[in-house]
């Protein structure tokens, strides 16, 4: 059975060294792995994968109960639930793996992590896209949830146990409930200073000088209809705020 499913994950990767290159990349990537092998046998994100190249196959040749099956299989040997219709680049890691739930529409690129606990899920009914599409090398931390169909740019570094509604920029770093951005290529953010002061309205000036003009209207329909009334002569041009 094992080796069946090893041909269908080269029929899925395309390559009979994607198994292989898989979980090099997890080994190059994780301190503590002791070696591709180890990787092989012993890391549930790894057997994850395999499980998804396969349900992914069965998937695309319309055999969605089977595809269903397997993964669901799968969930319950790694505690990794990858629906079928996700589709997943090369090199990803999922370190330690429990309670990853990864939709039907999600996309991840080339060379991600994803660690424990993260979400990459829907946010309503709506059937169409509906999950996230990470890019290339995307860090997702330990609890995070990216929920609806949002863009995740290459490089980008996702917080543990943030939770992330909108599209994040390439190289940025977003933390917190709801995500930040946090830091670009590295370097701190300030959104205060993304405000140019001198130049926004105060919105408490902008009403006053509403409320004069409304005035200085009422003001000539009084004057209009009873030219005898006796009415100051500044207009809302001449208050000083
Ligand atoms: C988000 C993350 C990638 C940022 O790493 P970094 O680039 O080294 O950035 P820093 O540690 O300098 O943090 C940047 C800012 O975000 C804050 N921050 C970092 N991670 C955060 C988090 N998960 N939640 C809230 N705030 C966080 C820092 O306090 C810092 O704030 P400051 O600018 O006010 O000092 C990292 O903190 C993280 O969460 N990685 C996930 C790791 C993980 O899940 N490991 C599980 C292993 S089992």
């Amino acid at each position: 059975m094992s080796s069946g499913f090893g041909l269908l994950y080269c029929a899925e990767t395309g390559s009979n060294m994607g198994l292989w290159k898989d979980a090099k990349q997890i080994a190059k990537r994780d301190p503590a792995a002791r070696g591709v092998l180890s990787v092989m046998l012993l890391y549930p994100g790894f057997h994850a994968l395999i499980f998804h190249r396969v349900s992914h196959f069965f998937y695309k040749i319309h055999l969605y109960g089977l595809a269903r099956w397997n993964s669901q299989f799968g969930r319950s040997c790694t505690g990794i639930e990858i629906h079928p219709g996700a589709k997943i680049g090369h090199g990803l890691f999922i370190d330690h793996g429990m309670g990853i739930v990864v939709g039907e529409t999600a996309e991840i690129g080339d060379n991600c992590t994803i660690y424990h606990g993260v979400t990459l899920g829907g946010t309503g009914h709506g059937k169409g896209k509906r999950h996230p599409t990470l890019g290339n090398d995307v860090l997702i931390g330990a609890g995070a949830k990216i929920l609806g169909p949002v863009t995740i740019g290459d490089n980008a570094r996702i917080g543990a146990n943030a939770v992330v509604l909108h599209d994040v920029p390439a190289d940025a770093t977003v933390v917190g409930v709801p995500g930040k951005v946090v830091r670009m290529q590295g370097q701190p953010v300030n959104h205060a200073d993304e405000l140019d002061h001198p130049t926004v309205e105060d919105p408490l000036e902008s009403e006053i000088r509403r409320l004069a003009r409304h005035v200085e209207a009422l003001e000539a329909a009084v004057k209009h209809q009873h030219p005898e009334t006796e009415l100051p002569e500044d207009t809302a041009d001449d208050y000083v705020i």
